[in-house]
């Protein structure tokens, strides 16, 4: 069975079509990377999933359990971490995490020995004790994670869980993901900005643009949609030889060095070298995942951005011919 399965799951306020027919399935133990643009409709999607949100139309399962008609059942499989922080001002970090603890049921002999844990696992144990209105806002943000995990849900929602948060917390909360989902088979449903982190831990990526999923495959197979590895190289460049080679696609002169686009660096740059004329230096730049967003969202934003810029010189026209 599916930990997800969603079936033309629509979402409008208003005029706005916030999350506009999606389908997926994501596996049982799946890290599934959600990544789009502002405005795109992820928190809506997850929000529908993690039943705080009602669908217009469509429907979907979620541990086994339908949203639309099952939503206790649904919570109790779920945990999640909300781009807004929705922890309590007036507790202490320790009161939240003993609040939701005994919400979600867990044996009070445990409670107490897993609140040390989870402040341990986000920094926090000489915090523990203060109040929530005293905390800085990435303290808020590793309390609100801590609490999305201690009753160890089977499905994990994570709406930007690393927003604001320095390095070293990052980290901290990559390497729990990872076990999390290790360890525990936890289906997570994962949206972030910072595409090192989609690629490091998402088994597949879904880019949504405007509601819809425009791209789903996994981290390799986007990049490699994408195409190619840019290779950097600086000295006396024999650029027609280059150019003859069978794997390279480009050779640009950029900034006094040469940039050229090839196919498997891993493969091809030593017969790239081999041919290249006498080379200085030599810096190799993998495609990444902010190439592939870029590659698929950004050409729909500025596609978009074009025609919202005509649609407004238009309106200008007519606002200026009517005066
Ligand atoms: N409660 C609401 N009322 C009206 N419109 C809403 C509401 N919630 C979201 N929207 C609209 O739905 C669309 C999708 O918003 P959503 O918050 O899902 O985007 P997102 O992909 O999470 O963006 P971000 O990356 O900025 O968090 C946006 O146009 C937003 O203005
Ligand atoms: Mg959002």
């Amino acid at each position: 069975m599916a930990a997800i399965q969603t079936d033309n799951l629509v979402k409008r306020y208003g005029e706005v079509t916030a999350v506009d027919g999606v389908s997926l399935e994501i596996p049982e133990g799946e890290v599934f990377g959600l990544l789009g643009p502002n405005g795109a409709g992820k928190t809506t999607l997850i929000s529908m999933l993690a039943t705080l949100v009602r669908p217009t139309s469509g429907s979907a399962l979620v541990a086994g359990y339908d949203i639309n008609r099952q939503s206790l059942d649904v919570r109790r499989q779920i945990g999640i971490v909300f781009q807004e922080p929705s922890v309590d001002d007036l507790l202490t970090g320790r009161e939240n995490l003993y609040l939701h603890s005994m919400l979600y049921g867990l044996p009070r002999s445990e409670i107490n020995g897993k609140i040390d844990k989870m402040l341990a696992l986000v920094n926090l144990s000489d915090r523990g004790d203060s109040f929530v209105k005293t905390y800085s806002g990435g303290m808020r943000r590793r309390l609100e994670i801590a609490r999305g995990l201690i009753h160890g849900p089977k499905i994990l929602f994570l709406d930007e869980p690393t927003l604001g948060l320095d390095p070293a917390s990052r980290k901290a909360v990559w390497n729990h993901i990872r076990e999390l989902k290790n360890a525990h088979n936890t289906t997570i449903i994962l949206t972030t900005h910072y595409m090192e982190e989609a690629d490091s831990l998402a088994d597949r990526i879904g880019i949504i643009y405007k509601g819809r999923i425009i791209e789903l495959d996994t981290p390799f197979a986007l990049k490699k949609k994408v195409g190619q590895d840019l290779v950097f190289l600086t000295g006396e460049i024999n650029e027609e030889a280059l150019k003859k080679l069978p794997f390279v696609n480009s050779v640009e002169q950029e900034n006094g060095h040469y940039k050229i686009g090839i196919v498997d660096s891993g493969k091809n740059l030593q017969a790239l070298l081999n041919a290249g004329g006498d080379i200085k230096e030599v810096e190799v730049r993998r495609v990444t995942l902010d190439d592939v967003f870029l590659k698929f969202a950004g050409q729909k934003m500025s596609e978009d951005a074009e025609e919202h810029a005509e649609g407004i010189f238009e309106r200008i026209a007519t606002i200026k011919t009517r005066r």
